[in-house]
């Protein structure tokens, strides 16, 4: 028997002026994009801006329904526009942040976990690792290199080949 360890390492800023102005913009085209989910039920706005490869921007949003199953999250929302729109729509860094009724969102929410299986998939079928910037209206910001280390042990489609 041996133990095996999975180190995860993120970096942690404390507020958006530390950011690189690149990332900082992405990170407010995220908050502003808040206003397009629809989210009637949990009143919980979330917003996933893309930058890709080809340096276009691409936006997704929460999408509730009365049926509350059949709502997706926005990072899958943003997943599924990006496939559909570009053929090699290859993720550089995906810019997460939310709103709510507490206020101004003063701390990072990270992908919930069907939003990490889907974001693994995508990685590894784009070969390119989607680095995620997470913040809320103010406050702290978590810059993860990767998306699939939110996934350790994932099942991943070579288990079916
Ligand atoms: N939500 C997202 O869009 N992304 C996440 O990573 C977490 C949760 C949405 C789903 C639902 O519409 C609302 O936030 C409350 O869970």
């Amino acid at each position: 028997m041996h133990r095996s360890d999975h180190i995860f390492s993120f970096d942690v800023y404390d507020s958006i002026n530390e950011l690189a102005p690149e990332d900082a913009s992405l990170l407010i085209e995220a908050q502003k994009a808040t206003r397009f989910a629809y989210a009637p039920y949990s009143r919980f706005r979330v917003a996933a801006v893309a930058k890709l490869s080809n340096n276009k921007i691409v936006t997704g949003t929460n999408q509730e329904n009365v049926s509350f199953p059949a709502g997706i999250c926005a990072e899958r929302v943003l997943l599924s526009s990006v496939s559909s729109l570009f053929s090699d729509g290859i993720i550089e860094t995906l810019a997460i942040s939310y709103d709510n009724e507490q206020g101004e969102s003063d701390h990072p929410i990270s992908p919930c976990g069907i939003c990490r299986q889907s974001l693994q998939e995508y990685e590894q079928r784009m070969k390119h690792p989607i680095r995620l910037i997470l913040g809320g209206m103010k406050g702290r910001i978590f810059i993860i290199s990767n998306s699939s280390s939110l996934l350790p042990l994932a099942f991943t489609s070579t288990e079916l080949k």
